[in-house]
């Protein structure tokens, strides 16, 4: 078998064979097929697509280019939940310590950022000495001890995810639902999960664009998960707009933290206990969503999903201490974008936020670049809030000196109205 006639064979759009998809993902994790020739294959799929099959077979052989997890032995049902990816999605740093404070037992695998989203990976980095480099029996250790936690793709986990992601984000092959759903599948099916939420991002921030595209690539996910007996539910949710006021590293891990003190945003604290809810549900530990939001609420406000948050951050290594200190977010520049407009905002492209936070540093353009965890962009204003002239709508931070031509692009992606318009959080929920 040759890589060259498995990419001309998609390029010409015919299906690939069991074989041919196990040949490919072999061969690039171990290293006989290039990063060009791997980029080729990928742009063909992106554009002429996978069968439900194809993704089906791609999915199987990067779950098994590395080891399975198996948590038998905990005799627990184990929950999950991904995103598709978005622009200030902080969601899983909150809500997994509120899921494990439940009671449920949360063991994820988290990716890095991803064009312009941000990815939990990389906000957990930020966290002084925070190890997402755990061996299994750790990642083990850890999840029976403290009900939680989040490691990344690592060199035995899905190893073809780790190489094929980076490659991606850097390929212009991100957008493709077959390879975002065994992307994502792979992971959650070789972490061991069975209860699994997917949210899946829809919106100008997302790479689904559209709620069509979003209910394709929820229920593709779904279909493949229960194909494996596991329990999956899929919230389309909005990303017309950043979530939260805070896009960047350091600065949305300290908004996940507000928020499970009950300071959180209302759009972003919705997610959470939308989300937080589906789950609860689908792990079969609250009888309706009334009950279940009633858990988030006292878990929240008795303090136990904070001290869980830190728990959490503190068994993987993390200097959670430092959080606290007022300086631990200390970006050295700073520039306040103010309006010269009045009226209701809207926010009209969430993807130019995420641009202009990855053009600040937060993200990366190309796969060895490092990140700034300063980086960010602080919503002084958020949409449907009355701003008035002279308003600080934006601030924009990082390390480095800000080039202020990034004011123009967050000018032209806001617009102002004499009216609040519709925003909805979640879009659908498939099950
Ligand atoms: N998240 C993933 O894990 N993979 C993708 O391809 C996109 C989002």
């Amino acid at each position: 078998m040759r890589i060259i006639d498995i990419i001309n064979k998609k390029v010409e759009n015919q299906k690939l064979s069991k074989e041919e998809i196990d040949f490919f993902i072999n061969g690039y994790v171990g290293g006989e097929i290039t990063d060009y020739q791997a980029s080729a294959l990928l742009m063909a799929i992106r554009l002429n697509g996978l069968s439900d099959e194809e993704t089906a077979y791609l999915t199987n052989a990067m779950m098994y280019s590395g080891e399975v997890l198996d948590w038998s032995f905990l005799g627990k049902t184990i929950v999950d939940k991904h995103s598709t990816g978005g622009v200030g999605d902080k969601v899983s740093i909150a809500l997994c310590p509120i899921l494990a404070a439940l009671g449920l037992t949360v063991a994820k695998m988290s990716g890095r950022g991803l064009g312009h989203t941000g990815g939990t990976l990389d906000k957990l980095e930020s966290i002084e000495g925070y190890n997402f480099l755990l061996n299994d029996q750790e990642f083990k250790d850890i999840v029976k001890e403290h009900n939680i936690a989040i490691v990344g793709q690592n060199t035995k986990l899905v190893p073809a995810d780790k190489k094929i992601y980076a490659l991606r984000d850097v390929t212009g092959t991100v957008q493709s639902i077959p390879l975002i759903a065994s992307s994502i599948m792979s992971k959650k099916l070789a972490t061991g999960s069975n209860c699994i939420l997917l949210d899946v991002k829809c919106g100008n921030g997302a790479f689904m664009k559209d709620i069509e595209q979003a209910k394709k690539l929820g229920k593709l996910m779904i279909e493949i998960g229960k194909q494996l007996g596991r329990k999956i539910a899929v919230e389309i949710t909005n990303m017309e707009q950043p979530l939260g006021k805070t896009i960047g590293n350091k600065i949305e891990v300290l908004e996940a933290m507000e928020t499970l003190k009950g300071n959180g945003p209302k759009d972003f604290t919705e997610i959470i206990y939308s989300s937080g809810s589906t789950l609860l549900m689908l792990a079969n530990r609250a009888k309706d969503e009334e009950e279940a939001r009633k858990m988030i609420k006292e878990v929240i406000g008795s303090g136990e999903a904070l001290a869980k948050f830190k728990e959490w951050i503190k068994a993987q290594g993390g200097k959670v201490e430092l959080l606290e200190q007022p300086n631990w977010f200390n970006p050295k520049y700073k520039y306040e974008i103010i309006s010269q407009n009045e009226g209701y905002l809207k926010i009209k492209s969430a993807i130019d936020f995420g641009l202009v936070a990855m053009k600040l540093g937060a993200g990366r353009a190309k796969k060895e670049d490092g990140i700034d965890y300063e980086a960010g962009i602080y919503l002084n204003k958020a949409s449907n809030e009355y701003v008035k002239k002279g308003d600080v709508l934006f601030t924009l931070y990082s390390s480095k000196p800000i080039n202020t031509e990034l004011e123009k692009e967050l000018i032209e992606a806001i617009e102002f109205s004499e009216q609040k318009h519709d925003i909805k959080e979640v879009f659908a929920k498939l099950f």
